[in-house]
């Protein structure tokens, strides 16, 4: 199968003179229909990744990305403007081209999507953080993406909102959950809720100070003598982040 993505020795520097050496020598390979977890200490890169995979950072190495790739991400903090819902949605689309009536129809479409239809006229800067969250996903959702990269997706969310934003996660991946996504969506998302690493999945990418330390299948990833075979530093990261 063609990888979505073909990452060898990929490097990003970061800062106005490039002072911060934010990914050194990544090599990463995604299929489609996986579900890969970014797991790391806070500045290990991260979301510096996710913005590589969006195309949106200069970076260095080879970079091969399938042209059947429709990605879309959500930020670890989603830019709203302060307008209503329905307005931070169908923009986003009608800068795509839709016409804004039809941009406005879809919109809806997506708020009702992930239970906002309620919120479609409020500011969405009122939102509180969880419905945030959620209008992020809906204008995600609205691009009709095939890979999802997610920038903690819950990070603020209480553990009732966290596993209801799961679940929406959860089907926006799954096979044949929108009309571009004919070999299964593809998730890539960062977190440092080892729970919902576990939960959402197939595969754990552990980065530290730029560099993947351990790239494995999850089963293997929360064996804790697999991971220390493969990695002591992320089994320490583990252990640290395990109540
Ligand atoms: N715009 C920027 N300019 C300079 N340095 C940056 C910039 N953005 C990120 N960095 C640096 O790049 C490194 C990686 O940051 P990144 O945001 O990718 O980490 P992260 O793993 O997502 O961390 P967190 O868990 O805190 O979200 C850090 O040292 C960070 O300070
Ligand atoms: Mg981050």
């Amino acid at each position: 199968m063609t990888p979505l993505y073909d990452f060898r020795g990929v490097h990003v520097r970061l800062g106005p003179a490039g002072q911060v050496h934010a990914l050194r020598g990544i090599d990463l390979r995604v299929q489609p229909g996986e579900r890969v977890a970014l797991v790391g200490s806070n500045g290990s890169g991260k979301s510096t990744l996710l913005r590589t995979l969006m195309g949106l950072l200069p970076v260095g190495g080879v970079l091969h990305r399938a042209p059947g790739v429709r990605a879309a991400l959500v930020f670890q903090r989603p830019y709203l403007m302060r307008s209503s819902a329905l307005h931070n949605v169908a923009i986003a689309l009608w800068l795509q081209g839709q016409r804004w009536a039809q941009a406005r129809v879809l919109a809806l479409q997506a708020l009702e999507r992930v239970g906002l239809a309620a919120y479609a006229g409020r500011n969405g800067r009122t939102l509180s953080g969880g419905q945030q969250q959620r209008l992020a996903l809906a204008r995600a959702w609205a691009q009709h993406p095939n890979v999802w990269l997610l920038d903690e997706p819950t990070a603020s969310l209480d553990p009732q909102a966290r596993l209801e934003v799961e679940a929406l996660i959860r089907t926006f991946a799954a096979p044949g959950a929108s009309p571009a996504q004919e070999g299964g969506g593809t998730l890539i998302f960062s977190s440092h809720q080892l729970g919902q690493v576990r939960r959402l999945a197939s595969r754990v990418v552990y980065l530290e100070a730029g560099r993947i330390l351990a790239d494995l299948p999850v089963d293997d990833f929360f064996d804790p003598d697999v991971l220390a075979r493969h990695s002591p530093q992320a089994r320490a990261f583990v252990l640290g982040e395990t109540p």
